[in-house]
């Protein structure tokens, strides 16, 4: 059976893009039996291991080098949803070595260019050494990602604080331990109708218990719904009473 696939983009990028998949898949089946994990699972792990050894140290240091880029199917998706909502301003919470973002930015590109609306990739990254690797990687697909892109580097809930547009999207794919303080941060600044897609709300549900409480709380204004991709993925469509 053959797959319709949705981006748009020359085929060096696609090419980078499928090497980076790849390169991340194999990565994570190095240092997980099940191939794929959540952070949750990992600073469990390392919890249970060295439980009097700094574990959040030692988690911070594990995850240094590791892409765990978003798998290119909830890839696609984003960049089919962007497409979908004509949306331009988009927020991504963990960027690591920027393989979502470059889906992001390609859609974004579009969405400009058929609404005449201006709009950003904000993406961001604490860890300096991938924020750097993510760089190169965008130089690498050319002018056409790189300028729809805005890194800002540093802790998500300072860089996040101020400057933001409306935003049309967030994606969330940070630690679970952050996701719903990242979601706070972000809310001021979420249009009515803005989606926000978080990554692993199946496998990572315990992770996610106060995110996933929030979100489906309905005095908060979410309706809220997991996607079916492997370890789920969830679509929150903001509407405010
Ligand atoms: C799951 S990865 C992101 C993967 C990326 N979206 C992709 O598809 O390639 C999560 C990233 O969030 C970063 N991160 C964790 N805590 C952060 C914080 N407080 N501020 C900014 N980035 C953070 C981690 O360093 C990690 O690179």
């Amino acid at each position: 059976m053959s797959f319709s696939r949705p981006i748009n983009a020359p085929p060096h990028i696609q090419q980078l893009l499928s090497q980076l998949h790849q390169m991340s898949l194999e990565q994570e089946a190095s240092f997980s039996k099940e191939g794929k994990m959540s952070s949750s699972d990992v600073l469990r792990d390392i919890e249970e291991e060295q439980p009097n050894n700094n574990p959040k140290e030692n988690f911070d240091r594990f995850m240094r080098d590791k892409f765990i880029a978003l798998d290119e199917d909830k890839c696609q998706f984003a960049y089919q949803l962007i497409n979908a909502m004509g949306a331009t301003n988009i927020v991504e919470a963990g960027t690591s070595f920027g393989v979502s973002t470059i889906y992001l930015a390609l859609a974004v590109a579009r969405t400009k260019a058929a609404t005449g609306k201006p709009g950003v990739v904000i993406a961001t990254e604490n860890e300096s050494e991938k924020a750097a690797i993510a760089r190169k990687y965008w130089a690498q697909c050319g002018p056409e990602v790189e300028q729809e892109i805005e890194l800002r580097e540093g802790d998500l809930l300072e860089t996040l604080k101020e400057g933001l547009p409306d935003i049309d999207l967030l994606l969330l794919d940070v630690w679970s331990t952050l996701s719903l303080s990242t979601l706070k941060t972000v809310l001021p600044r979420l249009r009515p109708g803005a989606v926000v897609l978080t990554d692993n709300t199946i496998s990572g549900a315990s992770g996610y218990a106060d995110l996933l409480a929030y979100l489906r709380a309905p005095e908060n204004g979410f309706q809220n719904m997991t996607l079916p991709f492997t370890n789920g993925f969830e679509m929150s469509v903001y509407r405010p009473q």
